[in-house]
């Protein structure tokens, strides 16, 4: 109730002051301080110069909340956003106080991340100074140099959401370089995430339906976890990732657009006995440019979701994985999920598009005003610009929208 009543504030507070007029994704905006074009929650404004957008624009970092529309279907018929090497965050140093001459993939902390609506999480993990690091490694072996900081960090983030999240969900995929026995358990153990571990024995071994997310929630199962390390299922109880998940070639090898090939350890895309899909998308180098993720993360991830889709034997991926989550020219990997979201749960090409309690199929589908143009040009950077006319209406009609639900919000707040 409180969230939804902040909410509410924030949108009254873009819809009646106009001083902070709050912008909607594609709306031309500027991150001076001074400037009252700034976007709406969920949205930075950004560019994307290689792919010939100049013009800075609300961008979307957040997808929809994939159960909003849908509710209690198995967790293998929703899609999650998923960081590659969530913990690489560019421009931090490594907690033993060296420089990091490791590439990066991301910009923000795994607690912004999931706040963001991330629930897929990547985390190479090492033995390292005695512990359980998150580390880039050569041949193998952890340095100071490629050292991001103890997995324990990084845990307590998780639990902490997860504690704060009551119905929330989150997986992490572990690449496991961790050879002490029991480290991972360990480590799990200390951060105070078992609590909150989906076990091995409930996940579905002969490609059926996960259970129902509201049961994952009502037994507070909601840590799913993989390992790269098959031994450590028999040893820990820790999922052998490839058993549950099927999943494309990751790297430049995963970017070619019309292919979606399996990861050698993973079985073949359209293996039907095993039911998560992940869709890997980010290139080998991830920040030789990290100008170009924008692009990477635009129409071609679209399209790869599309084609992995077909590969995987008609399956929408389960998580989609892509470095600097936050980089698109518009709608990026967001979008992305959010279509996935939209063909798993309601049968539309988008989630936005779902209609509560409709037959699958049964999709609201917008009429949509041409975009703007997507260079800088002398016009379009004044104030007044927007999309369209379409979207003072569409003001109009938040602002009902918004008077009905204040009034339910306070008819409620009255009955409790
Ligand atoms: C605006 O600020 C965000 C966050 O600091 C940054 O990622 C983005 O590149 C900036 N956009 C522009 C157009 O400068
Ligand atoms: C690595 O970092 C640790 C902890 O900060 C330090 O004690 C050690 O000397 C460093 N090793 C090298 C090779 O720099
Ligand atoms: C982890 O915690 C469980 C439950 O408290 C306990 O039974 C187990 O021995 C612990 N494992 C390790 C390796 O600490
Ligand atoms: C990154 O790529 C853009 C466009 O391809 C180019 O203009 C820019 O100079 C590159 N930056 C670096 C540091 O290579
Ligand atoms: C990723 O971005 C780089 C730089 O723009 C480009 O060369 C490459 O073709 C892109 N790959 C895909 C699949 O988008
Ligand atoms: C990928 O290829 C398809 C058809 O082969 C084409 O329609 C689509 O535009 C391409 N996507 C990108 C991002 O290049
Ligand atoms: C959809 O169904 C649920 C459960 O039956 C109900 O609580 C909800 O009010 C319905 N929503 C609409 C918009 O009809
Ligand atoms: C907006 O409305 C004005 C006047 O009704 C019209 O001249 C103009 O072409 C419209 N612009 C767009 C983008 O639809």
């Amino acid at each position: 109730m409180q969230v939804l009543f902040s909410k509410l504030l924030f949108i009254a507070l873009c819809l009646l002051l106009p001083l902070a007029s709050c912008l909607q994704i594609g709306e031309t905006c500027s991150n001076s301080s001074s400037s009252s074009n700034t976007c709406d929650a969920g949205l930075i404004c950004g560019s994307c110069p290689v792919n010939g957008n100049t013009r800075p624009r609300c961008t979307r970092i957040q997808p929809l909340n994939p159960t909003s529309k849908v509710k209690g279907l198995p967790f293998n018929r929703y899609s999650w956003l998923t960081t590659h090497n969530s913990y690489a965050l560019s421009g931090s140093n490594s907690a033993t106080g060296s420089v990091i001459l490791a590439p990066t993939n991301q910009e923000d902390t795994v607690t912004n991340q999931l706040q963001n609506g991330v629930r897929g999480l990547m985390l190479d993990m090492y033995d390292f100074n005695n512990d359980i690091w998150l580390c880039h490694s050569f041949g193998r072996k952890c340095y100071n140099f490629t050292a991001f900081q103890p997995a324990i960090n990084v845990l307590k983030e998780i639990q902490v959401f997860l504690e704060e999240n009551p119905t929330e969900i989150v997986t992490i995929f572990i690449e496991d370089y961790v050879q002490s026995p029991q480290g991972l358990t360990k480590v799990f153990n200390a951060s105070g995430l078992s609590k909150y571990w989906f076990p091995v024995s409930r996940m579905p071994k002969g490609g059926q339906d996960w259970p129902t997310v509201d049961d994952m929630v009502q037994q507070n199962q909601r840590l799913v976890v993989f390992t790269s390390i098959s031994s450590k299922e028999a040893t820990e109880g820790i999922a052998y990732e490839w058993k549950y998940v099927v999943e494309n070639q990751y790297g430049d090898g995963g970017m070619i657009n019309g292919s979606c090939p399996s990861r050698s350890e993973s079985s073949p895309m359209d293996t039907k006995t095993i039911s998560l899909v992940l869709e890997n998308f980010f290139p080998t180098n991830p920040n030789t440019n990290i100008t170009e993720a924008c692009a990477n993360n635009s129409a071609p991830l679209v399209s790869m979701t599309r084609t992995c889709y077909k590969a995987a034997g008609n399956r929408w991926p389960n998580f989609i994985a892509v470095d600097f989550y936050q980089r698109s020219d518009g709608g990026g990997a967001p979008e992305a999920v959010d279509e996935a979201n939209g063909h798993l749960t309601c049968g539309c090409d988008s989630i936005a598009y779902c209609k509560a309690n409709a037959t699958l199929g049964t999709c609201d589908v917008p009429v949509l005003s041409p975009p703007p143009p997507a260079q800088l040009t002398s016009t379009s950077t004044g104030p007044s610009e927007s999309p369209g006319n379409n979207s003072h209406i569409s003001r109009q009609v938040d602002l009902l929208w918004l008077i009905g639900q204040m009034i339910t919000t306070v008819i409620l707040l009255l009955r409790l």
